[in-house]
């Protein structure tokens, strides 16, 4: 099963799409790349938004998008970025992957924060989710080296394969299953399709591991890192 695990598909939500339309248009082009799932996760900022606001606004927009589009299947989440206390925040569980326990966070632009691995840490322990870093390839090295060195999953954009040095800087993890998932990370008219269809092909007989994590995930299964 082809899973794509990050993309902003669901209308007027975030910044992702701003229209029925334009969502429609994600949608064809993921079929058309061969996506049979979509892990929609539009973005939940703490400091700007209101959890009950968004989780109502993600409600409203799946129940329309998928009035109209059947295929490919598409699976409510988040892309959750970090900041101070979101830990604590009350319906956190909320923000996982529909009926599952995994939960996409995305790291803040700050650098070298240490309450920002404790915050994933206590995500982890504290609240018993299953944290799943989003697009490792967009951070900094040094960002990089201590999130892989966590007991969590990680996801790559497939935007990382259309740059050779990033490209194999993500096969080489992907080989070490030191990352484990594939996103599109779509936004707009979702060009990143081409990307994500590509990524697969360079990632050869690793895309059947890569997808079938995914699928794992959206059953709530076990992965080994
Ligand atoms: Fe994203």
């Amino acid at each position: 099963m082809v899973i794509d695990m990050h993309a902003h598909i669901l209308p007027k939500t975030d910044h992702g799409s701003d229209s029925m339309e334009c969502s429609i248009q994600q949608c064809k082009k993921a079929a058309a790349a061969g996506v049979e799932t979509i892990v929609a996760t539009p973005h939940f900022y703490m400091d700007i938004d209101i959890i009950d606001y968004f989780l109502m606004r993600r409600e409203e927009a799946y129940i329309n998008l998928t009035k109209t589009v059947k295929y490919p299947k598409i699976l409510k989440a988040a892309e959750v970025t970090l900041f101070p206390g979101i830990e604590k925040l009350d319906r956190l569980d909320e923000l996982c992957i529909e009926g599952t326990d995994y939960i996409l966070l995305e790291m803040p632009n700050t650098t070298g924060d240490d309450w920002v691995y404790q915050s994933i840490f206590e995500i982890k322990g504290k609240r018993g989710l299953r944290p799943i870093i989003a697009h490792i390839d967009r951070c900094s090295k040094e960002k990089a080296k201590r999130l892989l060195e966590m007991d969590v999953l990680i996801q790559v954009n497939a935007a990382a394969f259309t740059s050779f040095k990033k490209s194999y800087y993500v096969m080489k993890l992907f080989k070490k299953n030191k990352v484990h998932v594939l996103g599109s990370d779509a936004h707009g008219f979702a060009d990143e399709y081409l990307d994500f269809h590509q990524a697969q092909k360079k990632l050869g007989s690793l895309a059947d591991t890569v997808m079938s994590n995914a699928e794992r995930i959206i059953h709530n299964e076990f992965i080994k890192k």
